[in-house]
């Protein structure tokens, strides 16, 4: 089987801007589905590459937060409501989408949360793994057939730098729910490992198709997911001029880069920040626990697949 090429090094930095890193690209005619389209990152993202020419299918908790969404961002979009901790909701979504008939050349998993305080459960899981990772797994299995129809369709992760904080171990399989333990900041990185896990999973499925997949961090970037964490960080970081914080146009760089730049044709298996390669934690590089997610994942989700 060929290798995927090696993801070259860019020139742009951690100050480029979504706009800067997909200058002169002509999307017309490509499909891109962006989950949490209506806030931060995910907003940013639909703006910048539907005024590159893209079709942008803008998933959002509900129709009307898309739509809203879209008309913020001076985009016309094909909105989908998509409540990824509701996996019915998911299904829908993926039935709604497959109608179109559609090759999707871009699937950008952004939506996501982060540090919940308290545990939170469903489906006897725990929140953030629920909606970061397997919302994800099971709207990605359940659109890839539309992914590999795409000449290079791909797929982009939005991960963070927060997976190297994970639970000791990485992935506490014996403790998706969260009852045993639960602690808001690695219960958040385990859901960004299991989002970078399932990358390198499906860049391994997918060699040898003209589809790819790659993971990345956007960054540190101060919009409504920090909820959860004190502002201080951000007021101080702003008022010494710490090299830390970006700005959201800045924060979208990343995604629409992977997503996008002609450089990474047939690039798999990489994880990006800053527009550039970066390295990994080393349970991120480890296959046998990203196959073993994966098999977890599609006994979880076996009734939604
Ligand atoms: N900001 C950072 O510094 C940073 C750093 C590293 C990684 N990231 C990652 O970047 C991604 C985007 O984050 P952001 O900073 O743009 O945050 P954000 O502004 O809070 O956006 C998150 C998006 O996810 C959506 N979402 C949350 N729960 C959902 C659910 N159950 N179903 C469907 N959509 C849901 C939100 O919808 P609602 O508005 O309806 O809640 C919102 O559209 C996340 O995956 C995050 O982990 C961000």
């Amino acid at each position: 089987m060929t290798q995927a090429p090696t993801a070259p090094r860019s020139r742009f930095t951690r100050r480029s801007t979504a706009d800067e890193v997909t200058a002169g690209l002509d999307l017309r005619g490509k499909t891109i589905l962006i989950t949490g389209c209506n806030s931060g990152l995910g907003l940013e993202s639909m703006r910048v590459l539907a005024a590159r020419g893209a079709d942008i299918i803008g998933c959002a908790r509900s129709h009307e937060k898309a739509e809203m969404a879209a008309a913020r961002a001076g985009a016309d979009i094909t909105p989908v409501a998509c409540d990824l901790s509701d996996l019915d909701s998911v299904v829908t979504c993926t039935e709604e989408v497959n109608r179109l008939g559609r090759p999707i050349d871009v699937l950008m998993c952004n939506a996501g949360i982060m540090g919940l305080p308290e545990l939170r459960q469903k489906y006897g899981l725990e929140m953030q793994f629920l909606t970061n990772h397997l919302g994800h797994f099971v709207l990605v299995n359940r659109l890839l057939k539309a992914v590999l129809q795409a000449p290079g369709g791909r797929i982009v992760m939005v991960s963070s730098l927060g997976h190297h904080f994970a639970v000791p171990g990485g992935i506490n399989f014996d403790n998706l729910s969260g009852a045993k333990y639960y602690h808001p900041w690695t219960f958040y990185g385990q859901s960004k490992l299991a989002n970078l896990l399932m990358s390198n999973e499906l860049a391994r499925r997918l060699a040898g198709s003209p589809a790819t997949a790659n993971a990345i961090h956007p960054g540190i970037i101060h919009t409504p997911l920090m909820r959860n964490l004190s502002t201080l960080f951000f007021n101080l970081s702003s008022a010494l001029s710490w090299p830390v914080a970006r700005n959201v146009e800045q924060g979208a760089a990343t995604q629409c880069y992977v997503a996008t730049a002609p450089a990474l044709e047939g690039v798999s298996g990489a994880y990006f920040a800053d527009c550039n390669p970066a390295r990994s934690s080393i349970h991120a590089r480890n296959p046998e626990l990203a196959a073993r997610l994966w098999a977890v994942s599609e006994e979880l989700a076996a009734d939604y697949l």
